[in-house]
């Protein structure tokens, strides 16, 4: 067989629907004999019927064979792990030859091999009579057994090979992951329907096309004929409201069952509309993936997908970059998200050289390239879930997109057409790109955007809606810049949102890494932890990034005024009466009243029943904050009652007498012998008299506080060129000179400290005295020294304590999860506790985390820091040089000092891994600052 046809296939039936028949059929899915050649050149004698395969092994099918002892999986993203020369391939071509026996009783006539998935090249004999081969390895194929089945026992064969021609239309950005990975049927349905609905201004209607009679009790429909619409009294689908419809189609041999749904997607005057509203994506690119089992996703995970995503206010998923599991459509439809179907189809590595023999501009790839849109569009057409049809990712531009997209048109004028690599949109209805900056976005929004060479295609575009299939790549700690890109979004009607990149984190779970990523398996081409770069770690944990954008995404906002809350309504479809609001009020941290608040249906101003506080006592330091949640009412199918769905906070102002501010009574430091080592003391901490250093704090050995201004690297510090330019200037090694050391009502240190090789440094005077009530009070003047041009990692101080001495952390401030300049938006101001494992993130390649900002005070144990203004806290058991040396979770390991970071300043996140950097309000440059911290003994 020639691996290096360019036919999509042969023997193939027709594509159809996936749809629930109640036809016999057989689950071939189980324990399949295996075996696994380095070479595709081997005999096919196993395909026999009496072929002796007992010296074989074994493979569950589904599955994939390199996540089962049999080679080692590998991971690239844009590079193709093949010389590029199509459509030839290597002779080093794993080919798995699977065999299995099933019986079949005496009645059972006539049937149909269907396959879900097979990753990418699979021959197939039924009793040694070969039936065909195909190619699409996200796509259904089946195949007529009829002639060849028998009572008794059937011998299927199947012969997978890794690489063929149809390897370079499969450039996605995932590991390479062959095999049968998808179910495996004999089935005797060959029905196919294509249902048809709209809904528009409060009418439904309904029609199908192909044969049978369809019927929908609910509704009053029975018995439709084909090619016949009728009005029907139905109400409309949208994400927010996944209203379905239970539909029968009756054919002379079986009857199959499906769920529709009414919905209409339109474009009118360049914004995109459901049901002739508005539609706004908030919304994720989700691929499949599970650490252990890859492209194999259990129907459970599936689910908890869509929860996840439900509960974290995503609205829509790009299925990037191939079909799904057809099950995974069902819980869209289901559960309510809006889904862009995208076909199998990334050419991504030709860009590599010039995009030169690229298949979707070569006429000899047309049918291969047509065959993958064909399949996947007659596989999903009846979910009301998929709005737009995608033509594929990054595969750049070329003649077959207009065979791809002239044909869906003709078959399904109802959805709009999608592809992003080609910038003229010639062959689309929307106006689509990946990690477009905040000021293009902007542009796009007013239609003020760059001119296109073709004025009519300009034209063309420019009436287009426009949307990011990507941005915000979630990759590590971040991404910031999140609550800009939606602030554009909701402001301009033209823009339709976007979809984030991406859902998961694809780390395979390994015996020594804990989870792997590119190179842990010894590719000799891969992109390292470039797959690493989702909103949930790979066993869907969220990640701070998922968190913040529940509360960018949140569908009700809250603004507000002098005695009243406007409540404003974010859904596309819905009211707000499906929510209850509960007001809090918080004294630093401790609640001090809660109310119900009454909820507008349509949103509105509710006054509120508090505008300050009780606030008697402590005035002089009490903060009121006053925070709304809006919560939901009753179960919904993805969450229950009581899920926080969006919450605003504000200030009030305590009435109450404010206590004057304790009178500082300094005591004055003194020089003393201690163990026989000499010692400045004051109050209850010692100072080293050469070096000015904190060494003993309230009866604990301390090292620091000292300035620093470097943190272990992010993923977008590194791939942005941050982290090169810090190592250039030696931030990571500063060196630190005492200059004085003065002894008087207070003990002041002046320091510089700078990298090696640089006039550049920092000027810091530690000034540190007693007050009345025995706390220490530090003050930092920092003056910079010198030219300096770039951001810097942060600005702060960072100090040691014994490992013992700390277990839990204790902080009124933003919490609970991290917090940096241009991330954080979920973190509210609370009293928060946390052990120091649980301040971690654990980023599953190790970078900086954990940051907790607005920090006023912070208690660990034996003592207290406040600090004025806020300060950003990190504790951790290892410093941030192990942090930065540190390329999967196992390398960090606790030590047995406890590192404290007490911040001023730190540099944003951005999300330069992919796209625009960190925004430039959000650089940290540089400047004169003060920072006073007062260390109090015990908790508070
Ligand atoms: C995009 C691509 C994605 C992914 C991302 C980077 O260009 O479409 O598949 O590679 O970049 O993570």
């Amino acid at each position: 067989m020639d691996l290096e046809t360019f036919a999509p296939g042969s023997g193939l039936l027709e594509p159809r629907a996936a749809l629930r028949s109640d036809a016999p059929a057989l689950d071939l899915n189980g324990t399949w004999r295996f075996r696994l050649s380095p070479t595709a050149n081997i005999p096919d004698d196993f395909a026999q019927p009496s072929f002796d395969d007992s010296d074989w092994g074994s493979l569950p099918v589904p599955s994939h064979w390199n996540l089962h002892g049999h080679g080692a999986p590998a991971y690239t993203n844009v590079d193709f792990p093949i010389p590029i020369d199509p459509p030839r391939v290597p002779d080093e071509n794993p080919t798995g030859d699977y065999r299995r026996v099933f019986d079949l009783s005496e009645g059972w006539t006539g049937g149909r091999l269907r396959f879900e998935g097979a990753d990418s090249f699979a021959r197939i004999w039924l009793n040694g009579h070969e039936l065909g081969f195909w190619t699409g390895s996200r796509l259904p194929a089946e195949f007529d057994a009829g002639p060849y089945l028998r009572p008794g026992r059937n011998v299927l064969a199947v012969r997978v090979h890794q690489w063929s021609a149809a390897t370079y239309l499969e450039d996605q950005d995932m590991w390479w992951l062959p095999g049968i990975f998808r179910d495996v049927t004999l089935t005797r349905s060959t029905a196919d329907v294509f249902v048809r609905t709209s809904y528009a201004d409060g009418h439904a209607t309904l029609s199908f096309e192909g044969s049978g009679r369809l019927s929908v009790p609910e509704l009053g429909v029975a018995d439709l004929a084909p090619g016949v619409e009728v009005p029907v009294e139905a109400e409309p689908w949208t994400a927010e409201t996944p209203r379905l419809y239970d539909a029968v189609v009756t054919f002379p041999e079986e009857t199959v069952r499906l769920r529709i749904g009414f919905r209409t997607i339109s474009i009118v005057d360049g914004v995109l509309l459901a049901n002739g509203r508005p539609l706004l994506f908030k919304g994720v690119n989700r691929h499949e993936f599970h650490p252990s089992r890859g492209r194999v996703v259990p129907y459970e995970t599936m689910r908890e997908d869509v929860l996840l995503m439900k509960r974290h206010n995503v609205n829509a998923v790009r299925t990037s970059h191939y079909p799904p599991h057809p099950d995974f459509l069902d819980l869209c439809d289901e559960l309510g998200l809006w889904v862009i179907d995208e076909c199998d189809l990334e050419t991504h590595g030709f860009g590599e050289v010039g995009w030169r023999g690229n298949p979707t501009d070569d006429p000899r790839y047309a049918d291969a390239l047509l065959d993958r849109m064909r399949r996947m569009v007659e596989r999903d057409k009846n979910h009301p879930s998929i709005i737009m049809w995608s033509l594929g990712n990054e595969a750049g531009v070329g003649r077959n997109l207009a065979v791809m997209a002239d044909w869906t048109r003709s078959r399904d004028s109802s959805r709009p057409i999608h592809y992003e690599g080609d910038r003229s949109c010639a062959h689309t209805d929307v106006y689509s790109r990946m990690y477009a900056s905040h000021t293009e976005v902007e542009a796009i929004g007013r239609r003020e955007e760059a001119p296109l060479d073709d004025p009519a295609l300009d034209a063309r575009r420019r009436g287009m809606p426009f949307m990011q299939c990507e941005y915000a790549h979630a990759m590590g700690n971040g991404p910031g810049g999140l609550a800009e890109y939606q602030e554009l979004f909701e402001r301009y009607p033209r823009l339709a949102g976007g979809f984030i990149w991406e859902w998961i984190d694809h780390g395979l779970a390994h015996p020594v890494h804990e989870y792997a990523y590119g190179g842990d398996y010894g590719e000799p081409v891969h992109d390292s932890n470039f797959v690493i770069d989702g909103l949930v770690f790979p066993d869907r944990t969220p990640s701070p990034g998922l968190v913040d954008l529940k509360k960018v995404f949140e569908p009700v906002r809250f603004e507000f005024g002098d005695g009243v809350v406007r409540v404003v309504n974010g859904h596309g479809f819905v009211d707000l009466s499906h929510l209850e609001f509960v007001a809090t009020v918080e004294e630093n941290g401790e609640t001090v009243a809660e109310h119900q608040l009454p909820v507008p249906a349509e949103g509105g101003e509710v006054k509120l029943p508090f505008t300050s506080g009780s606030g008697d006592g402590d005035g002089s330091e009490a903060e009121l904050w006053l925070t709304v949640r809006a919560v939901l009412a009753s179960d919904q199918p993805w969450a229950a009652a009581g899920h926080e769905i969006a919450w605003g906070q504000t200030r009030l102002t305590p009435t109450g007498t404010p206590t004057a501010p304790r009178p500082a009574a300094p005591g004055s430091p003194r020089r003393v012998v201690v163990d026989g080592q000499e010692r400045h003391v004051l109050g209850d901490a010692a100072f080293d008299p050469a070096t000015g250093r904190l060494v003993r704090l309230f009866g604990l050995d301390v090292e620091g506080p000292r300035l620093d201004l470097w943190r272990a690297p992010t993923d977008n510090d590194r791939y942005g060129g941050l982290e090169a330019k810090w190592r250039g200037l030696g931030l990571h090694r500063l060196t630190h000179r005492v200059d004085s050391v003065d002894l008087g009502d207070e003990l002041t240190v002046r320091t510089r400290v700078a990298p090696a090789a640089t006039d550049l440094g920092m000027l810091a005077t530690y000034r540190w005295a007693l007050s009345g009530d025995g706390e220490l009070l530090l003050t930092v003047d920092i003056e910079p020294d010198g030219d300096w041009q770039d951001p810097i990692p942060r600005l702060g101080l960072t100090m040691t304590l014994p490992g013992t001495a700390v277990d839990r952390v204790t902080w009124f401030g933003r919490g609970p999860g991290e917090a940096y300049p241009d991330t954080g938006m979920s973190a509210r101001v609370g009293r928060w506790t946390a052990t120091i494992e649980e301040l971690q993130t654990p980023y599953v390649y190790p970078q900086e985390n954990g940051h907790r900002a607005g920090v006023r005070w912070a208690s660990f144990g034996a003592f207290t820091v406040s600090g004025d203004p806020v300060f950003g806290l990190t504790a951790r058991r290892w410093s941030a040089d192990e942090l930065a040396a540190a390329s999967h979770r196992p390398d960090l390991v606790a030590g047995d000092r406890v590192h404290l970071h007490l911040d001023l300043a730190h540099q944003g996140i951005g999300t330069a891994t992919c796209g625009p950097g960190t925004l430039p309000k959000y650089d940290l440059r540089a400047h004169p600052a003060t920072f006073s911290l007062r260390f109090a003994p015990g908790t508070r």
